[in-house]
């Protein structure tokens, strides 16, 4: 099977790699398109363009890899890719949370796979089993961790008392980050995924414009010594949540998770998705959510599956208005007291310009460039969270 490859970074040449050292599935890397003429390249025996018409116009590529960070270029060349009957594999998780509809439509009219493994767990293989396994259960939530980076600063800055910029400096030198890191650490990413996943699990697709997402940029040593002083570690968490009229719920916030949370011990880079099945119970998939060879494992099983002949079920897309009824519970720090009444924060606790109280992910949402122009920090809280540093363990008190 001959493939064109677009992208020859982390992700293409993990990828590449893979293909060569498994030569005996008879896969072949015939083209690689890539953006800068200037860059070195090695020999590798394979053509490189920086025209991906060389690509798209060559008929005897069965199969086109699309793995580049930008968004329009990446989404014309894949609608195009479908449009003359290629099979596209993506790990463009951005365009294709934007662009899912119209891209899984066209793939389906022009009877060719469309398919992205690697785009949301990097090597955790939850797209496969949604479409598979989760054709005859019914997916009642998902929980996740699905941003390698911000749990890779998160645990850095906890555990060793790094600084923020050097903690995200490391993980874009490691090769999970994204070169913005704002789509990182501001929960962009993970937003995706979480459009990602709840499509694959009912069907519902909603623009990203339309769902929260808040980051951890602003995350203070408060915030951390109140979660040590209370056996909580934070987390950026991003929920899909069914309601039983048919809606879904989905936002992506930073959270204080008690120990006996499923999300609590996910460390560094690793990512997990909690899946909650309602007859099955719950599954956690864990693994490496990015890096060169562990994304480069997930395009080559998509690859090979499409090689093979294997189909993944891809719900219709429809999309459903999002519920954003939802009320939680939240730890907020800002300067601003207009900002509580803003959000409608309904406060049990007042301290040290810290506040804790109820809101909508509504009232989140419609306020969400506020908060983020405000520097303010905000994470959910579970049960019988405190506002001092010197408080019992929330899990010995639960
Ligand atoms: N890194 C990960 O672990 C990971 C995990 C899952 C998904 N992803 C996704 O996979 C994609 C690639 O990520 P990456 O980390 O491999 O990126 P990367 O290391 O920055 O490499 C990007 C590659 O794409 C090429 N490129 C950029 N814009 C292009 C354009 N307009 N036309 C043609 N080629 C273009 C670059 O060309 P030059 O070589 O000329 O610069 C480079 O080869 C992104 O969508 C990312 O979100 C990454």
């Amino acid at each position: 099977m001959n493939i064109g490859l677009l992208g020859f970074g982390f992700v293409g040449q993990g990828f590449q790699q893979l293909v060569s050292e498994k030569y005996w599935l008879g896969l072949h890397v015939r083209q690689i398109g890539v953006k800068d003429p200037a860059k070195p390249r090695p020999a590798l025996g394979i053509p490189f363009s920086t025209d991906p018409n060389v690509l798209l116009a060559e008929d005897s590529l069965d199969i086109l890899v699309e793995a580049i960070p930008a968004l329009d270029e990446a989404y014309q060349f894949v609608k195009a890719a479908l449009q003359r009957g290629k099979h596209v594999v993506s790990a463009n998780k951005r365009m294709l949370a934007h662009h899912l509809p119209e891209l899984s439509a066209l793939a389906r009219g022009n009877g060719v796979q469309l398919r992205y493994e690697a785009a949301v767990g990097g090597a955790i293989p939850v797209l496969t089993a949604l479409g598979g396994y989760f054709q005859t259960e019914v997916v009642t939530e998902i929980r996740a961790i699905v941003n390698g980076t911000s749990n890779y600063v998160l645990t850095k800055m906890a555990d060793e008392g790094l600084a923020y910029a050097d903690v995200v400096k490391a993980a874009q030198a490691l090769g999970f980050a994204e070169a913005d890191p704002t789509l990182d650490v501001g929960g962009y990413d993970p937003k995706f995924k979480i459009i990602l996943l709840a499509a694959q699990a009912w069907g519902t697709w909603a623009a990203p414009d339309a769902v929260l997402n808040l980051g951890i940029q602003p995350l203070g040593v408060h915030e951390l010594d109140l979660a040590r002083a209370q056996g909580l570690r934070i987390k950026l968490v991003s929920s899909a949540k069914r309601t039983a009229d048919g809606r879904v719920q989905l936002s992506v916030l930073p959270a204080f998770l008690r120990p006996d949370d499923v999300l609590f011990p996910i460390r560094e880079e690793i990512n997990a998705i909690h899946i909650q099945g309602q007859a099955s119970g719950p599954h956690l998939f864990v693994g490496r959510g990015a890096g060169s060879l562990p994304t480069g494992t997930a395009v080559l099983a998509d690859v090979r599956a499409v090689q093979l002949g294997q189909t993944l079920q891809l719900p219709a897309m429809a999309t459903t208005p999002l519920d954003s009824s939802a009320n939680v519970q939240l730890y907020l720090r800002t300067g601003q007291a207009s900002l509580v009444e803003k959000l409608g924060l309904e406060v049990s606790a007042v301290r040290d310009g810290a506040y804790l109280g109820t809101t909508s992910i509504g009232k989140l949402l419609q306020h969400v460039t506020e908060v983020r122009a405000s520097g303010a920090f905000l994470a959910t809280v579970p049960q019988g969270f405190s506002l001092t540093a010197n408080s019992p363990a929330v899990a010995a008190r639960a």
